[in-house]
Formats: structure tokens, sequence, C-alpha cells
């Protein structure tokens, strides 16, 4: 069996004419945490979405986990987007929105008392209060749509989890318990993770490997330990340590 869940090869983008990633090569390693680090429209969440099959590209992704990825919208991936584009004007609640994901039927069909405790169960295993079921979607803080967005991503559970920034909107105190629950569900489950972060620190503790992109191409890449050095040189002394961009 290949050590990597995924291999990127010559992987290249190009988006309203310019040209965002260029022959990027790469490996997700079978059941551990990458980093995906780099500046500002260095093109981290172009990468996660040309994985997600959402951007076309040339080049290959090979899924090496047994499951056919031929279909366009690739199943056993997890994915907490850096934001939600949807409408604001929506009267969605945060139970709506896990119901759909669960359930084939639509909504007005209501949500059988079965799955209601599944949904419970599913924010209390992201450290969520259930009394977030009854908000709006729109209306509960980024902090908080973020772990539902966790939630959403972990059913079913995935082989491949992409998260784009996943703490940017949770408190400081609350992000080293999101990172160690992570890190708990990568050890228990499994899942392999590909974690975009703007902080160092955080990258430095949790992820096993660090691919680090500059104008769409990887810079360097290596263990934390291998590669600060050269990330010290990429973003500076301050530059990126410890601070969340949005
Ligand atoms: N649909 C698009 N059409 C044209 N250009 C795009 C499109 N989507 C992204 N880009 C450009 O591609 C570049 C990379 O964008 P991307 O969102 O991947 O960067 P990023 O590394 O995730 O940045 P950030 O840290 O700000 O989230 C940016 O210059 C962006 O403006
Ligand atoms: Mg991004």
């Amino acid at each position: 069996m290949s050590p990597d869940l995924v291999r990127i090869r010559k992987l290249s983008v190009e988006l309203g004419g310019n040209r965002i990633l260029s022959g990027v090569d790469a490996g997700l390693a079978r059941g551990q945490i990458t980093a995906l680090i780099g500046l500002n429209g260095s093109g981290k969440t172009t990468l996660l979405k040309a994985l997600l099959k959402e951007v076309p590209f040339r080049g290959t992704i090979e899924f090496h986990c047994g499951h056919d990825h031929s279909h366009p919208t690739p199943q056993h991936i997890g994915y907490v987007p850096q934001r939600l584009q949807c409408d604001a004007n929506m009267p969605l609640t945060v139970r709506d929105l896990l119901a759909l994901a669960l359930q084939r039927r639509p909504l007005f069909f209501g949500i059988p008392g079965a799955i209601r405790r599944e949904l419970a169960g599913m924010l209390s295993s992201v450290g969520a209060p259930h009394t977030l079921l009854d908000r709006p979607v729109e209306k509960i803080s980024g902090g908080e749509l973020q772990r539902v967005l966790l939630a959403l991503a972990l059913h079913p559970k995935p082989e491949l989890l992409l998260l784009d920034e996943p703490a940017a909107g949770v408190d400081f105190q609350d992000q080293e318990s999101f990172y160690d629950f992570l890190a708990r569900i990568n050890r228990e489950t499994g899942v392999t993770i590909l974690l975009v972060s703007h902080d160092l620190s955080i990258v430095s503790k949790h992820s096993h490997h660090v691919l680090c992109l500059k104008d769409g191409r990887i810079q360097c890449q290596g263990t934390p330990t291998e590669i600060l050095g050269s990330l010290r040189q990429t973003f500076g002394d301050k530059g990126l340590f410890g601070h969340n961009h949005d």
C-alpha cells in the first residue's frame, strides 16, 4: 500500500486567465497531519479546491484509498471551507443544515426523532452545545460556525479531512482545545488531514509534515523542525507567527 493517501503530480490551475498553481508535486501521508502554509494569495485554498475537483486542473491527483474518486464530487473527503458562501437571508437553522446532510429527503417531511438525536450527538462530538441546533446559521459566531462545519465534515467518517483555516474564527483560548481535538481524532480514527494555517506555532506543534506554497509553487516541504529556518526566511520572525489572517 502506498504510504501516501494522496499523490499530487505536476498540478497546475489557471483561473480567470491567471496561473494560480504551477507544477505542484506533493504527497499527503496516510494517517498524518500535513500543514499547508503560505502568504495570502499563494494558492492554498485553490489547492484544496483542486483536491475537491471544484476547479479545473492539469496534472494528476491520485487517491490511494480504494474508493472511486472519478466521481465529480469525491466521496470520503470532509471539507471545512475558509468561508461559507450561502445566502445570509436564507432562514436555515443549524439543525436544518446538519439534517440536510444526514437525510436523503426534503426538510418539509420533517426530521425524524432518531436523526434529531444524531444531530445533537454530532455537535457534542465537536464540543459544541446542542442549543446551537435552533439558531439560524447566519446568526452564530465564527467559532461556533467552524465547529458546526467540522461536525458536518466528520460525517460520514472521512478518509481525508481538508481544513481551510478552521480556527480563524475561534477565540485564542479555544484554539488550543480545537487543535488538541483535531490531533485526537487524527490519532483515534487515523483520518488523514490537510490543514491550512497561518499560525506557525500551531503548525509546528500539531503537524507531521509541512508544505509551503509561494506564488503557486511548492517552495519547501519537510517536517516542521526541518523547515522552520526556511519558514522564518519566507515569513520573517513576526509575520505569520501566532497570527491569523482572514
Ligand atoms: N476564481 C478565480 N478567478 C481568478 N483568480 C482567482 C480565483 N480564485 C482565486 N483566485 C486568485 O488566486 C490566487 C490564490 O488564491 P487562494 O484563495 O488560493 O489563495 P490563499 O493562499 O488561500 O490565500 P488566503 O491566505 O488569503 O486565503 C489569488 O491571487 C486569488 O485572487
Ligand atoms: Mg485561502
